[in-house]
């Protein structure tokens, strides 16, 4: 009886706490808003409100001038913005915090206020470190204009705070009426982008050697196809396209289309847009070609193009991207039409199976182009081979500028008395460093120590810098400066033990998933109705608690449709618990062998090892970039309810740089049989470790089997030395999984099985990136799919039934098209449908599924 009333109050105080819980958990979901930081009114301490943000003034930034004087005059001004600007005459600088490697948005405003002053006088450069954002720059055009001249940069920033310096050129003067700096969405625009190469005999789109992120972006134009000015919700403006258009005969705008579907996961990357890449007002309308036809007794529709001729700077790399929303067809795959640049043909544009099928879909497609010596930029659109809808529109269309690095502009000079000296003190002894981590460690483990005897239900962690990264010294003292590293991961991400306990049915035997080294793993229902999967340690356990926090600090900065959320964590009472989003479909391996369920095919094997490797990539080299996940094989690949592939268990996992550095390693870990040899003998760990471990895992989807097997004979037990063994030999069909090898395509196989014999390259530095794998792998499931493509009608000939049916999922990599011509040898059978779209918004939210920990480690 008393134990039942115990009970009541119990769930009473749960409901308490799990409503409080969840309206701080609720946040993370709704994903990107944008933030406050940074809208600095210049030249001002007072605040002005502006198109809904509200300018600060400049006295809550840090700089370097002090006594530099401000201008201000009332007069036809257009915003209360312009009122006030900041004078330059040295060289000055702004500085703001960044989260390192994240992408920002930096803007700034100049308005030569007439007639009184001569700010349109100014001469000046403007630069970030490495690059120059303008160059001998002045506003004279401005200045009969009544509005102000705005320079947008797209900046990943890499350390944590970016200063912003202007130079006055000799003799002149520098000024900025406004600055706006503030984080973009994840994947606004990703590092890879595809280059269209349009001089050469044969046009080429290979991958933008370097990437976008060690580049800077200036936006030169954005253009709102077909539709209005208008503002969106990263306050970039779009302007009509009227004025650009090379023979508007040819072309009418179709009127404005509301219900856009746009994805909902603003997280993750693809063709299909989310609501941060453009607004529903420029989703929503089109240019679209006119029939050009008078002739009644015309069946056929007379062909037209649709050209588009921008100014831009001459012989410079442009990064452009082309807004597409098929609101006229009712199904997918019914309009396809020719898509152009410098007159050059690019690729079919089609709303076919690689953008979402809940129409219409908005999907855009990434180039990095090299601008011609006309000064002008074409992009056309042409309508396409009979037997589809007779449409060629564009709905949206961005060129910016692609900075390059400049080693001219000077490097930030030190700050005085500030962290710099202790860095540079700091720096000398790294070892030093090494034993600050290894004492705050034990004085943790002490800590703890003495709490397990004094039992007091407090939950403070100690910093320990696992996160730190090539700047990992200025990390630690900006630690130790702010006292804690807990605000980064404390993101309303905890969860009370009494509602854990409520969920789990008191981590009942009944409700275990899985055990591992670290405790057990139990499938649990959240109050809110979320299926989770919990993750207890227990004490004396394998993996301690600085496991613990790294996987918490991963987790809980890192979001990826690849990657297994982390829904919370609990830390009470010497409790270390991490919980999860439950993957319906268990691990991989559960798919694989040794197992009830049905076999998988080929396609899906390889799209599972493409979401593994998406992962992957993003672990390496993403938005916190450099982690290394250290254990990667099959059983730390989940599964949803979708089969979509999501990496788990972040436990080992490290930042690399730590490991460049000196570090005693505590002895090599991983598991047997995915283990790089490299890093067992030299214990250096790269990210090149992780590229061996998947290309193990690789070849267990392949073949179907334990990567260690002693029950076979000597030779074989190793999975990966039997089946380079068997790759070297040619025999590697016989050891293909028989359930099967019917349905591989050849070329397919043999992309992927280079890709695997790439992998377990004796040498790290001769295996490639996960960036590489990934594309490799794109680029078997495309001759997969070319060779049980349906023949479509229209493109018979086999050039374009190549070119139709290898559209990648991910435009931004497409692979030149010399080296797509083997396909054009592969079989077509027309047995395959092709598989729908992106599901990213199906599976979204609210499907959890199972996570699995085994106990191999
Ligand atoms: C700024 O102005 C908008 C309307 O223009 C208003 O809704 C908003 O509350 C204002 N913000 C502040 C902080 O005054
Ligand atoms: C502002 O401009 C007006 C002319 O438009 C001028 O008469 C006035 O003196 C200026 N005010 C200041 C403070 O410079
Ligand atoms: C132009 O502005 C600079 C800086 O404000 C000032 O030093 C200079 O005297 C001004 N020149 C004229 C002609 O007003
Ligand atoms: C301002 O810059 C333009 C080019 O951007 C240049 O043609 C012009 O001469 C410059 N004006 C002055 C006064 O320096
Ligand atoms: C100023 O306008 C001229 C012609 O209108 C143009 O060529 C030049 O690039 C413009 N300069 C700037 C800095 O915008
Ligand atoms: C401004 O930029 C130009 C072009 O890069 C450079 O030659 C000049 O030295 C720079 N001037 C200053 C003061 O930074
Ligand atoms: C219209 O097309 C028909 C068939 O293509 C052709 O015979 C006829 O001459 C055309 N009429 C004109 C006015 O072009
Ligand atoms: C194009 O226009 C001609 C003449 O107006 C018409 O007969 C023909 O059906 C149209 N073609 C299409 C595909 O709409
Ligand atoms: C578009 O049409 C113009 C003539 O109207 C032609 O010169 C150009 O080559 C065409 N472009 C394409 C890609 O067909
Ligand atoms: C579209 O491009 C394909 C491939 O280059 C070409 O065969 C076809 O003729 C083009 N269609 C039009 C209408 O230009
Ligand atoms: C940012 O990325 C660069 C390059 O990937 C890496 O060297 C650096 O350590 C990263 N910095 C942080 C703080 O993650």
């Amino acid at each position: 009886m008393a134990i039942l009333q115990f009970h009541r109050i119990l769930r009473s105080v749960c409901v308490v706490l799990v409503f409080l819980q969840f309206s701080s958990l609720q946040l993370p979901s709704l994903g990107y808003v944008i933030q406050d930081k940074y809208f600095i009114n210049c030249g001002s301490d007072s605040s002005v409100n502006e198109s809904g943000k509200v300018y600060v003034g400049e006295s809550t930034l840090k700089t370097n001038f002090d006594s530099s004087y401000t201008e201000s005059n009332q007069s036809a001004v257009p915003s209360p913005l312009y009122q006030t600007a900041r004078i330059f005459g040295k060289e000055s600088w702004y500085k703001f915090n960044t989260d390192p490697n994240e992408s920002y948005l930096v803007r700034l405003h100049f308005f030569p206020f007439p007639p009184s002053s001569n700010l349109s006088s100014a001469t000046f450069n403007v630069s970030v470190p490495g690059f120059w954002l303008l160059q001998n720059f002045n506003t004279t055009n401005a200045t009969n204009s009544n509005s102000a001249l705005v320079n947008e940069f797209y900046i990943q920033i890499t350390s944590p705070s970016l200063r912003i310096t202007f130079r006055p050129l000799p003799s002149s003067f520098a000024f900025v009426n406004a600055i706006e700096l503030f984080l973009l969405p994840l994947h606004l625009i990703d590092d890879q982008v595809a280059r269209f190469t349009y001089g050469v005999s044969t046009p080429d789109t290979s991958p933008y050697s370097g990437g976008l992120y060690s580049r800077v972006l200036e936006t030169k134009h954005r253009i709102n196809v077909g539709g209005q000015t208008t503002n969106d919700n990263l306050l970039r403006k779009w302007i009509p396209d009227d004025t650009y258009l090379a023979n508007r005969e040819n072309a009418h705008n179709s009127s404005p289309y509301n219900d856009i579907k746009y994805r909902a996961n603003v997280d993750s990357d693809g063709p299909n847009a989310n609501l941060f890449t453009a607004p529903t007002d420029v989703y929503g309308t089109a240019k679209v070609t006119k029939n050009m036809s008078t002739n009644a007794s015309d069946v056929e529709y007379k062909l037209s193009n649709i050209t588009w001729s921008l100014p831009v700077e001459k012989n410079t790399d442009h990064f452009l991207r082309l807004h597409f929303c098929d609101f006229f067809s009712l199904q997918t795959d019914l309009t396809v039409f020719n898509l152009s640049i410098y007159d050059v043909h690019v690729m079919p544009v089609n709303n076919d199976a690689n953008v979402s099928s809940v129409l219409p879909a908005p999907y855009y497609y990434d180039f990095v182009v090299l601008s011609d010596d006309s000064g002008f930029m074409r992009v056309g659109v042409t309508p396409g081979a009979s037997g589809y809808v007779h449409n060629a529109f564009l709905n949206g269309l961005e060129i910016m500028k692609v900075i390059e690095s400049s080693t001219s502009v000077p490097p930030d000079p030190v700050e005085p008395n500030s962290k710099h000296k202790l860095l540079v003190v700091l720096g000398s002894v790294v070892g030093g460093l090494v034993l600050v981590v290894v004492v705050v460690a034990l004085g943790f483990l002490w800590h703890l120590k003495l709490r397990k005897e004094k039992p007091v239900e407090n939950s403070d962690w100690l910093p320990i810098p696992v996160t730190a990264g090539g700047s990992s010294h200025s990390r630690l003292t900006e630690l130790t400066s702010q006292g804690s590293p807990l605000p980064n991961i404390n993101l309303g991400l905890k969860i009370s033990l009494i509602e854990l306990q409520s969920a789990t049915k008191n981590f009942h035997a009944s409700q275990i998933i899985g055990k591992g080294g670290f405790g057990n793993v139990y499938k649990g229902v959240l109050n809110n109705g979320m299926t989770v999967a919990v993750k207890r340690s227990q004490p004396g356990s394998g993996q301690g608690l600085p496991e613990f926090q790294t996987e918490i600090m991963v987790l809980s900065k890192i979001r990826h449709r690849h990657l297994v959320s982390l829904i919370g964590y609990c830390d009470e009472r010497l409790e270390m618990i991490l919980v999860y989003e439950y993957m319906e479909k268990g691990t991989l391996r559960d798919h694989l062998y040794n197992t009830n369920s049905p076999s998988l095919p080929w396609k899906q094997r390889l799209e599972i090892c493409i979401g593994a490797a998406r992962g992957l990539h993003y672990l390496h080299k993403g938005a916190s970039g450099g982690i290394i996940h250290r254990d990667v094989k099959s059983t730390n690949i989940l599964l949803d309810v979708n089969l979509v592939a999501k990496v788990a268990d972040f436990g080992l996992s490290r930042s690399g740089p730590i490991d460049a550095q000196p570090y005693v390693s505590t002895g090599v870990k991983g598991t047997f049989g995915y283990l790089d040899p490299e890093y067992f003998r030299s214990q250096q760990l790269t990210e090149k470790s992780d590229v061996y471990s998947f290309g193990v895992v690789l070849l267990e989807v392949l073949c179907a089997r334990a990567v260690i097997d002693p029950s076979l004979p000597r030779e074989q037990i190793n999975l990966a030395e039997w089946g380079m063994h068997c790759k070297n030999k040619g025999i590697l069909q016989e050891i293909i999984d028989p359930s099967i090898k019917g349905q591989i395509d050849q070329n397919s196989l043999r992309k992927f099985s280079e890709t695997v014999e790439k992998c377990l390259q004796e040498d790290g530095s001769d295996r490639p990136t996960m960036g590489d794998v990934l594309w490799d792998l794109e680029y078997a499931l495309q001759l997969q799919k070319g060779a049980n493509a349906i023949p479509r009608e229209p493109y018979e000939d086999s050039s374009s039934s190549a070119t139709a049916s290898l559209q990648l999922p991910n435009v931004r990599r497409l692979p030149s098209l010399s080296t797509l011509s083997e396909a054009d040898d592969s079989i077509v059978r027309g047995d395959d449908t092709i598989v729908r779209g992106d599901d990213s918004d199906s599976a979204a939210d609210s499907v959890f599924s199972q996570l699995k920990i085994d106990d191999a480690r």
